[in-house]
C-alpha cells in the first residue's frame, strides 16, 4: 500500500486487517508503556497536512494520529500562506512539500488534487504517499474506513456489517463521505442501502452505477419514518451549502430528514445512529443520550484508525503486534 487517494484500493482482508489493526492500537496505547512504545515506531518520520478546505475532526485526528506515533507534522491550511499565491502551480508545491516530509496529508476544496498529487509522486525520484482527507464532493476514503470500523464494531455481536441494511441520509449528491463509504459496502456479503434525500440532493448516478455493477441492493425514497424500522443504521449527513450556486441550500425543508426523539422510537433496540459531523439541525441533541447515538464515538475512531493506516503505510504493523504481545 502507498498512496490512499481512492477508496479502490482496499479490499475486505485489507480492511478487515485496518479494524483488527485499530483495536489493537487502542489496546496498546492505554497504558503508559504502551503510549511510550508507539511513539517509538516512527520518530524521524515527518508528516505535512496540507488543508485548504475547513476541517476540524480530520486534521485534528490525522496530526494526533502522527503523534501517536511519535511523527513530526507541518502544516499548511490556506493557500494564501503558501507560495501559491506567487502563482507556484500545485504540482510544484505539492513536490516542494515532499522535500522535506515522508508522508502528505491533503484536503482539498475540488476533486481530483489528490490523485494528481498521487501521479506526480508517482513520476519523481522520491516519491512520498499521499493519503486524501477529502477530495471535494468526490471522495473522503480515511471516513469511509472509520465508518466501516464504527459499523463492524457496533455489530460485532451480531455478524459484523454483512446482510445489514444501512440508511444514508441528507445531501447524498455532494456528500463526499455518504460516496466513499457506499463504494466499501462492496466488500460486505448481503448489505441492502436505502438512501434517502431531499428533492435534488439524491445521490449521484456514478455511484448508483456502481452499486448496480456489483450487485448492492439499493432503493432510494423520501419517507424516513417509513423506513427507519427496517433499518440497523442510519448514516446521517448535513446539506453542504458550501458547494452551494444558486443558494439551493436554503430551500430545503430538513424536517422530514432529521433524526430526533420521535424517529428514535421507530428505530431498532439494535440499530446504530451515525454522523461524519459537523452536524446542523438533522440529529436533534436530544439524540445524544441514546445509547444507539454513535456519533461521538464515531469520531474518537477516526483517530484509532488513521494511527493504523498510517502505521500499515510505513510498515509499522508487525512492529504494533509484537508491542501488544509484549503487553501481555
Ligand atoms: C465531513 C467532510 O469533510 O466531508 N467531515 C468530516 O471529515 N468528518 C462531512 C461534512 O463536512 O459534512
Amino acid at each position: 500500500m502507498f498512496h490512499v487517494v481512492d477508496t479502490n484500493i482496499f479490499d475486505r482482508p485489507l480492511l478487515d486487517e485496518l479494524c483488527e489493526l485499530t483495536t489493537l492500537v487502542r489496546t496498546v496505547a492505554k497504558p503508559t508503556e504502551g503510549a511510550r512504545g508507539l511513539q517509538r515506531l516512527a520518530p524521524t518520520r515527518r508528516a505535512m497536512l496540507y488543508f485548504t478546505q475547513p476541517s476540524t475532526r480530520t486534521f485534528l485526528s490525522m496530526n494526533n494520529a502522527c503523534h501517536i506515533l511519535g511523527i513530526r507534522t507541518s502544516e499548511i491550511r490556506h493557500p494564501e500562506v503558501s507560495s501559491e499565491v506567487k502563482g507556484e502551480t500545485f504540482e510544484d508545491s505539492i513536490r516542494t512539500f515532499s522535500s522535506y516530509v515522508d508522508l502528505i496529508i491533503m484536503r482539498t476544496p475540488e476533486a481530483g488534487y489528490a490523485a494528481r498529487a498521487a501521479a506526480l509522486m508517482d513520476s519523481i525520484p522520491r516519491p512520498v504517499p499521499i493519503i486524501n482527507a477529502g477530495s471535494g464532493k468526490d471522495q473522503h476514503p480515511t471516513q469511509a474506513l472509520l465508518d466501516i470500523y464504527t459499523l463492524e464494531r457496533s455489530f460485532e455481536d451480531s455478524g459484523g456489517i454483512d446482510g445489514k441494511t444501512i440508511g444514508m441520509m441528507g445531501d447524498l449528491k455532494r456528500g463526499r463521505t455518504a460516496r466513499s463509504l457506499s463504494r466499501l459496502m462492496r466488500h460486505y456479503e448481503g448489505v441492502r442501502l436505502v438512501f434517502i434525500a431531499p428533492d435534488g440532493f439524491e445521490m449521484e448516478p456514478d455511484i448508483k452505477a456502481f452499486l448496480a455493477e456489483h450487485n448492492i441492493p439499493c432503493e432510494e425514497t423520501g419517507r424516513l419514518h417509513e423506513i427507519l424500522p427496517e433499518l440497523d443504521a442510519i448514516y446521517v449527513t448535513r446539506i453542504q451549502s458550501e458547494h452551494d450556486v444558486d443558494d439551493e441550500s436554503s430551500a430545503v425543508n430538513l424536517a422530514p430528514f432529521t433524526v430526533g426523539t420521535h424517529e428514535l422510537g421507530l428505530l431498532k433496540e439494535s440499530a446504530v445512529v451515525m454522523h461524519p459531523l459537523p452536524r446542523g439541525p438533522e440529529i436533534t441533541i436530544e439524540v445524544d443520550q441514546d445509547p444507539r447515538a454513535m456519533y461521538w464515538r464515531q469520531e474518537r475512531n477516526g483517530m484509532w484508525m488513521r494511527v493504523a493506516l498510517i502505521a500499515k503505510i510505513f510498515d509499522l504493523d508487525q512492529e504494533i503486534r509484537d508491542l501488544a504481545s509484549g503487553l501481555g
